[in-house]
């Protein structure tokens, strides 16, 4: 009994123990953290696919945020501060957006989020954000619903109202296609809002939409519907949807010969596009942010950087990236203070400040309205500038 009692109580003791030294390094990380934060450097949080089926959204986006982070460390950084940014990989999913996002601002206590990239995360961990009161830059996703969570949520991108008329008046004007079929991802708000933004504009220019069929982001066969739209004879086929199903439905309708054009949105932007795709997505237009090939010396000199950097050509997420980066820095530097409150006042009056992808200057609503531009898919990885369309 004793004997037992004994054992107890050093096994009591000894959980006490683990306990304190526990506590003690939680208290002197936190400490230290708090004080690297007040003396020296400036905390950002980034959360994005660095892995999944829409992985070079996350890694692309990464890139351009590095790039940025880095050009302003070595001129000195912001009111004699170095940025530091932890980055997370919610694997493309909503629930992961929340949980990283959660962490950067519960635990990292990070002053402003960079995030996500698709409309449908950036909705799930906006919410968060707004939440805790800690502004998030949305670098890219386009769905109206995602800044109006409230005044903490801002995006440096034009929106799909406008994205969608874009490629509605292209197919109606520069292409001369007046009946189109639609196929959309009933998984994700960009996909849903781009597919009706676009049928709007389009019937509002006299085009006729002859079939809307649906599959969900994750599928890998697309026949029964592309078999479907095939029995409409749709001289377009408008896909707005991310790159992995797009590549997959345009094998599958080259597969069913159904020979419609198609056309989508800024989701084709991937290296993967034309893996996945082949032969099949080539000759197909999307609408994106910028375009590489732009002659402006501004873009120049950014795609020579960043090649420097990753020797890779940047897409336009990369693009995108290093803006949303580059205006949240510009916004802690003339924040009246730094803290959340400070830089979320400061980007939203964010006003002509010069970006990569345009200028960017933040709206009422917290968006940015800006030029978009035309891309034809010719090769390997290889995107044509065909058109910019202002707003
Ligand atoms: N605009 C898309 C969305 O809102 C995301 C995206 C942006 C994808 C740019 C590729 C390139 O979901």
């Amino acid at each position: 009994m004793n004997n037992l009692g004994n054992k107890r109580r050093l096994a009591l003791l000894g959980l006490v123990a683990v306990f304190l030294v526990f506590f003690a390094c939680t208290k002197k990380q936190s400490e230290t953290s708090t004080q690297a934060t007040e003396s020296n450097e400036i905390l950002f949080g980034e959360f994005g696919s660095m892995t999944g089926s829409e992985s070079t959204f996350g890694v692309s986006t990464h890139k351009g945020i590095v790039m940025a982070i880095d050009e302003i460390n070595a001129a000195g950084g912001v009111k004699g501060k170095k940025i530091r940014i932890i980055s997370y990989d919610d694997e493309g999913k909503s629930d992961g957006a929340v949980t990283t996002a959660t962490k950067l601002i519960t635990q990292d206590r990070v002053m402003l989020l960079l995030g996500e990239v698709a409309s449908s995360r950036s909705i799930a961990a906006g919410a968060v954000a707004q939440q805790y009161k800690i502004p998030m830059v949305s670098p890219s996703s386009t769905n109206p619903k995602v800044t109006e969570i409230g005044n903490y949520i801002f995006r440096v991108c034009f929106i799909d109202p406008f994205q969608g008329a874009v490629m509605a008046r292209f197919a109606m004007n520069n292409l001369k296609l007046a009946t189109a079929a639609i196929l959309q991802d009933i998984k994700s708000d960009y996909s849903i809002g781009l597919a009706d933004f676009f049928e709007a504009e389009y019937q509002k220019l006299g085009g006729k939409i002859v079939a809307k069929e649906s599959y969900s982001g994750g599928d890998v066969d697309f026949r029964s519907q592309l078999t479907l739209i095939k029995g409409k004879k749709p001289s377009l086929l408008f896909v707005p949807g991310y790159y992995t199903e797009v590549g997959l439905i345009a094998r599958q309708a080259k597969d069913s010969k159904l020979d419609s054009t198609l056309l989508g949105g800024d989701g084709w932007d991937s290296e993967k596009l034309t893996e996945i795709g082949g032969q099949a997505i080539l000759g197909g237009y999307f609408s994106n942010h910028y375009s590489h090939e732009d002659q402006n010396p501004v873009v120049q000199n950014f795609v020579k950087n960043y090649k420097a950097k990753f020797s890779e050509v940047p897409n336009g997420l990369a693009a995108m990236g290093y803006d949303a980066a580059m205006v949240a820095i510009d916004a802690a530097k003339r924040a009246s203070e730094l803290s959340s409150k400070g830089l979320r006042d400061a980007l939203a009056t964010t006003k002509n400040f010069q970006g990569v992808t345009g200028i960017i200057s933040i709206n009422e609503k917290r968006d940015a309205v800006k030029p978009a531009v035309v891309l034809k898919v010719v090769g390997n990885n290889e995107f044509h500038y065909v058109a910019t369309v202002n707003p």
